[in-house]
């Protein structure tokens, strides 16, 4: 197995994440520093390290939904300590970590798991998983910035779109709206608001995938049903087969 997908289904960071943590020289296997994200390495027999940490294969995989209150980061650890939506998972001896994030000024709907092969797909562009925000905005929107949101606006250098964006109601303040995206560069929702002429006071995600929010109160988190987890399963087609393949490719 490579040994970025090795770290990533050891639940120490999602796929893109391990790559950096690889290339930074934090990780060893058998006492030397492995820089190369694609060596090959035995998870059953290489004693691998990050920062000296041992890590491995979990015995199960954990999935959990969790409502995320405003106020939490979505790291592992804050150097100037503050709190992480960690700190709401206190007792759980499963190194979890969430798929994707959410700003810290943000909540809803957000996913930890252990598992590295669903985590990379979910949050991969190439599989197309659409996430829903209701988005507070402090300037009303038209029809003119809801066109311009929707045709696609400048963010960072790149063209983006929107998969759907509408406005769900207006009063004197600003409005609330619903957007639909299915990538997740940082900021992304509320990059895209400012650049048609709509910043961002509150956002919030409501579903992901398949899976919704729902009535799960604020702070508070479970664990997702069998079904849940194969219907996110389907969404990334994510069965045995491709269990079994995906620690062999880039
Ligand atoms: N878009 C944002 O701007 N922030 C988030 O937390 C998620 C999507």
């Amino acid at each position: 197995m490579r040994l970025d997908k090795f770290l990533a289904n050891a639940g120490v960071a999602s796929r893109r994440a391990a790559k950096a943590i690889i290339h930074d020289g934090r990780v060893t296997v058998n006492g030397d520093i492995a820089d190369e994200p694609g060596i090959a390495v035995n998870e059953h027999g290489d004693d691998i390290r990050v920062d000296d940490e041992p890590a491995a294969l979990p015995d199960a995989y954990r999935y959990v939904v969790m409502n995320k209150p405003r106020g939490y980061l979505c790291t592992a650890h804050d150097p100037g300590g503050r709190k992480t939506v960690f700190d709401l998972l206190e007792g759980s001896p499963e190194r979890l970590f969430t798929v994707g994030r959410l700003d810290r000024d943000a909540d809803g709907l957000l996913l930890l798991t252990n598992d590295g092969a669903l985590a990379h797909r979910l949050t991969h562009p190439t599989y197309g998983v659409q996430k829903i925000y209701i988005v507070g905005t402090r300037e009303r929107a038209t029809e003119r910035k809801i066109g311009l949101l929707r045709a696609g606006v400048e963010v960072e250098g790149r063209h983006v779109t929107p998969d759907a964006a509408d406005i769900l109601a207006t009063d004197r303040d600003g409005s609330r709206l619903r957007i639909v995206i299915h990538d997740g560069r940082k900021h992304q929702v509320k990059l895209m608001c400012l650049a048609a002429g709509l910043p961002v006071s509150r956002l919030q995600r409501v579903r992901y995938g398949p899976l919704e929010l729902s009535d799960l109160p604020r702070g508070q988190h479970r664990d997702l049903l069998d079904d849940e987890v194969r219907a996110l399963e389907d969404a990334v087609g994510l069965d045995a087969d491709a269990r079994a393949s995906v620690g062999e490719s880039a």
